[in-house]
C-alpha cells in the first residue's frame, strides 16, 4: 500500500531509530511531523527531508499529545499514524541502579507512550482509520539480569499493544510494534564502557529498524503484523 501523502507524528525522532524512519518514511513520500526535545537537532533533520515540520517537547509532558496532534492537522491538514517510539534505558543491578532514573524511565517508556496513544487513538477511531506503531523491543519479549525496570516498560508496551490490536480489530484503526534487538544508536551513550555490548556479537545499523517500520506499514488493509522481531543475525541472547 502507498503511504504517499500519509502524515506520521514520530517521537523520539532526533536520533537513532526514530530519525532513520523518519529519512526512510519520508522517501515513501509521507510527511513527518517530528518530536524530541532537541530542537536543533529536529530542524537540522527536517532540512533534510521532504516534507517535515518540527514540534519539540518532552515526552513526559502530558500536554504534547494534543499539541503533535494539532499541529499535524494545522501543518499538513491530516494524520494518519503515530510512530510511538522515544525512549531511554537505564539498568543497574540492585545495590547501584538509580531508582529515580529507573522511575523516571517508567514515565519515559512507558507512562508517556500511554498518553499519547490514547489521544491518537480517539483521533484514529473519529476518523475511522489510523495506523499506531509502537517500539518495543526484543527486552520486552524476554527478561536480562539487571534490565528488570527496562524489561518491564518493555513487556507493558507489548501487552498494551497487544490489547490495543485486538480491541480495534475491524474498526480500521491498525496497531502494531516493531521490536528490536541491539541496534547501533545513542541509547546506551551513558552507560560505562565496560558494560556495554560487544559489537562482535552484532549490532543493527538503525535503518534495519525504519525499514521494518516501514514494511508493517505497507501492509494492505486486509493484512497484521502485529509485531515484527528484528535482530542481528549474530546476537546470541
Ligand atoms: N538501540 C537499541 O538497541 C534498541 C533496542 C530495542 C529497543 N530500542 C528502543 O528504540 C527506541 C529508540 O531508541 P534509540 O535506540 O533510537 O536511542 P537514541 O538514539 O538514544 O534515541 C532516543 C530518542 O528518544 C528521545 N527521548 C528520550 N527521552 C525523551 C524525553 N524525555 N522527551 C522526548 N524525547 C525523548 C530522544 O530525543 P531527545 O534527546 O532529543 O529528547 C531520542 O530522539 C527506544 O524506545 C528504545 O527503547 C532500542
Amino acid at each position: 500500500m502507498s503511504l504517499e501523502g500519509q502524515v506520521i507524528i514520530i517521537t523520539g525522532a532526533s536520533s537513532g531509530i526514530g530519525k532513520a524512519t523518519a529519512g526512510v518514511l519520508s522517501r515513501t513520500g509521507m510527511k513527518c511531523l517530528l518530536t524530541g526535545r532537541s530542537v536543533e537537532k529536529l530542524e537540522s533533520l527536517a532540512a533534510t527531508l521532504g516534507e517535515a515540520a518540527v514540534c519539540a517537547g518532552d515526552i513526559t509532558d502530558p500536554q504534547l499529545p494534543e499539541r503533535l496532534i494539532a499541529t499535524a492537522q494545522e501543518r499538513f491538514g491530516r494524520l494518519d499514524a503515530l510512530f510511538n517510539n522515544a525512549g531511554i534505558m537505564n539498568i543497574g543491578s540492585v545495590e547501584e541502579a538509580d531508582i529515580e532514573a529507573l522511575c523516571h524511565m517508567i514515565r519515559v517508556n512507558y507512562e508517556a507512550l500511554v498518553r499519547m496513544s490514547y489521544h491518537a487513538l480517539r483521533f484514529f477511531r473519529k476518523q475511522g482509520r489510523g495506523f499506531l506503531i509502537n517500539t518495543s523491543s526484543l527486552a520486552g519479549l524476554k527478561t536480562f539480569p539487571r534490565f528488570g525496570v527496562y524489561n518491564g516498560t518493555k513487556f507493558a508496551v507489548e501487552a498494551l499493544t497487544d490489547s490495543l490490536r485486538m480491541e480495534l480489530a475491524g474498526t480500521g484503526v491498525r496497531v502494531a510494534a516493531v521490536a528490536p534487538g541491539r541496534t547501533r544508536t545513542h541509547l546506551f551513550d551513558h552507560w560505562p564502557e565496560d558494560q556495554r555490548f560487544d559489537p562482535a556479537d552484532g549490532m543493527l545499523d538503525p535503518e534495519a529498524i525504519a525499514n521494518a517500520v516501514r514494511f508493517v506499514l505497507e501492509q494492505p488493509e486486509d493484512v497484521a503484523i502485529p509485531r515484527m522481531l528484528v535482530m542481528p543475525s549474530r546476537q546470541p541472547t
